[in-house]
C-alpha cells in the first residue's frame, strides 16, 4: 500500500451539453480520500452525488479539473488504461443491483472477471469463495429471481469484490432495502472498511451515514460540509 490518496479531486466541474445550453451540475468540487477511509455522501436529490460517483468510477469524465486515481491522474489515460485501472481499483455496488437476471449468483458474481480476462476454473472458485464470503455460498447456482433484495445486494457486494479492488463506491446501496436488511448490508460494508478497504458511499439515510467515520454533503453540485461523523468521535 502506497501513501499516495486513493482518491484526489481538485477544482473539478462537470457540465452537461443539453438542448437548453450547458448545464453545470458540480462545481469546484475538491475531495481527498486516504487509503482506508470509511466516508459517506449525502446531499439533496439533484445536488450532483451520482454524477460526482461517476467521474470517481471513471465511468464519466470531468468536464475540468483534476482527478487522480490511486496517485495516477485521468485525465490523459488511454480508454484501456483506464479500464485496466478501474477494474483492478475499484468495485461498484448500486441502488438497483443490476444482476443479470438469467444468470447463476456465481455467474454474476464472475463477470467482473471475464473482463479481466480469468480462466473459467479460476473465475468459478473465486466466486464460489465470494459468494461464501457474504453468507450466500449455498445458492451459488440460484437465479437472481430466487432470493430476497436483501441477498441480492449482498451478491452485487461480491460481485464488486471478486477482483479484490482497495476502493468500493456504493450508490444508495441501501435504498431499495428495508432498515433491518439495509442495517445488515451496512455492518458487511463495516467488516469489508476493518479489513482495510476505502468505502465511499451515498445515501440519504442518515442512519446509514452514521456507519461511516467521514460526512461529505453535497449542495446544488458543491461541497458545503465534509466532517468526521459522531461514530469517529467515538471510535
Ligand atoms: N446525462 C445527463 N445530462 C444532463 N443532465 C444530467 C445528466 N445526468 C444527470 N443530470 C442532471 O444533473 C443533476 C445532478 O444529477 P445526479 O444524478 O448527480 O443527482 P443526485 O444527487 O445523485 O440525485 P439523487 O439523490 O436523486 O440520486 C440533476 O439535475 C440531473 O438532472
Ligand atoms: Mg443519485
Amino acid at each position: 500500500m502506497s501513501d499516495a490518496p486513493i482518491i484526489r479531486v481538485e477544482h473539478l466541474d462537470k457540465t452537461y451539453q443539453t438542448v437548453a445550453g450547458p448545464f453545470p451540475v458540480l462545481k469546484d468540487v475538491n475531495l481527498g480520500v486516504a487509503q482506508g477511509e470509511f466516508i459517506a455522501i449525502m446531499g439533496p436529490s439533484g445536488s450532483g452525488k451520482s454524477t460526482f460517483m461517476n467521474v470517481l468510477g471513471c465511468l464519466d469524465r470531468p468536464t475540468r479539473g483534476v482527478f487522480a486515481l490511486d496517485g495516477r491522474t485521468i485525465g490523459g489515460l488511454p480508454k484501456d488504461e483506464l479500464a485496466r485501472l478501474r477494474n483492478r481499483t475499484i468495485g461498484f455496488v448500486f441502488q438497483g443491483f443490476n444482476l443479470l437476471p438469467r444468470m447463476s449468483l456465481a455467474d454474476n458474481v464472475a463477470l467482473p472477471l471475464v473482463y479481466a480476462a480469468v480462466a473459467q476454473d479460476e473465475r468459478r472458485q473465486r466466486a464460489r469463495a465470494m459468494l461464501a464470503r457474504v453468507g450466500l455460498g449455498q445458492y451459488a447456482q440460484s437465479l437472481p429471481s430466487q432470493i430476497s433484495g436483501g441477498e441480492q445486494q449482498r451478491v452485487a457486494i461480491a460481485r464488486a469484490l471478486v477482483n479484490q479492488p482497495r476502493l468500493i463506491l456504493a450508490d444508495e446501496p441501501t435504498g431499495n432495502l428495508d432498515s433491518k436488511t439495509g442495517g445488515e448490508i451496512m455492518m458487511l460494508f463495516e467488516e469489508l472498511h476493518r479489513e482495510g478497504i476505502t468505502i465511499v458511499l451515498v445515501t440519504h439515510d442518515p442512519g446509514v451515514a452514521a456507519h461511516a467515520l467521514r460526512l461529505v454533503r453535497f449542495l446544488d453540485g458543491r461541497i458545503v460540509e465534509d466532517q468526521r461523523t459522531e461514530r469517529a468521535e467515538t471510535a
